[in-house]
């Protein structure tokens, strides 16, 4: 009997060429970095728990007191010299042995780079960079800025407006949007990681995944929305959950093979 399981025609002659080729997005919050020692924001202790999202992430807030923000990013900055990437960040850079991997991040860290993931999209921006507080996207203004080196008030770009940190704040445009809906689109398998699915667009991602592609959601808690539709809820903590995921992949990987073997006979038998 052929069993109904996802997988293109490509990849029914071809199993061991095409599975390198499958199209894996990874799409990750700031649950992937919690055990690394960087704080969620919405969790017991989270950092939108301890301070205010509107007066420390948008202009708004900037314009009103610079120096409060930058001080908040420039502790964050200087954190991400103390935190190493964890096994989960490993993990998925270590999946590119076996698939196109894609990671579209909500974090600003750098630990997945760090962890050796080669192709990271990163959707509010990074802490490692600065650019004009005139305009965001300027080519010209955006730079690599050591984490070790604070922001300071009176620091200008090639503008001549204050430097600021490359973050997307809330009420900006989330530049990198139509480039993760074109990835998921063609994603072959879509994983989840460590966000509450409430900060849109980002969040609006996982509805544009193929109805019947493999769609998997790790996260230890109970998602508030509910479980995105189609999705297997691995209800761990990422370090652990993404060893459960490998073992579901490995799954689906005998499944196809084992497909490919029933189909290629009864096209034999034809
Ligand atoms: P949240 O803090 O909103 O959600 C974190 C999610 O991670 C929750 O669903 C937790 O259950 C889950 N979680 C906690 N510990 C975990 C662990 N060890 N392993 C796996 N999951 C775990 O963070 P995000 O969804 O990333 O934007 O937040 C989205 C955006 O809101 C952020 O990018 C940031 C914030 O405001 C900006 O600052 C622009």
């Amino acid at each position: 009997m052929i069993k109904l399981v996802y997988v293109s025609l490509l990849n029914l002659f071809r199993p061991n060429v095409t599975i390198m080729q499958q199209k894996l997005v990874v799409f990750t919050g700031a649950g992937i970095s919690a055990e690394s020692g960087i704080p969620t924001f919405r969790d017991a202790n989270g950092m939108w728990g301890k301070y205010d999202a509107m007066k420390l992430a948008s202009v708004e807030g900037f314009g009103e007191d610079p120096q409060a923000v930058l001080d908040f990013y420039n502790a964050r900055r200087k954190n991400l010299l103390e935190v190493e990437p964890n096994h989960a960040h490993r993990v998925l850079a270590d999946l590119e042995k076996q698939y196109d991997v894609t990671v579209i991040t909500q974090n600003v860290d750098n630990l997945h780079e760090r962890a050796g993931s080669s192709k990271v999209i990163h959707l509010h921006g990074e802490l490692t960079k600065v650019t004009s507080s005139r305009n965001r996207l300027d080519p010209n203004c955006i730079k690599e800025y050591p984490l070790d080196v604070p922001i300071r008030l009176g620091d200008k770009v090639a503008d001549g407006s204050q430097l600021r940190p490359y973050i997307v704040w809330f009420g900006e445009y989330v530049d990198n949007m139509e480039l993760a809906i074109r990835l998921v689109k063609q994603a072959d398998i879509f994983v989840v990681i460590g966000t509450s699915l409430v900060v849109y667009p980002a969040a609006g991602l996982v509805n544009y995944a193929h109805r019947e592609i493999p769609k998997f959601l790790i996260d230890p808690n109970d998602m508030k929305q509910g479980l995105p539709f189609g999705f297997q809820h691995i209800k761990m903590k990422a370090v652990e959950g993404v060893d459960e995921l490998l073992r579901r992949l490995e799954g689906l990987k005998n499944a196809e093979v084992e497909t490919s073997d029933e189909l290629g006979s009864s096209l034999r038998d034809f």
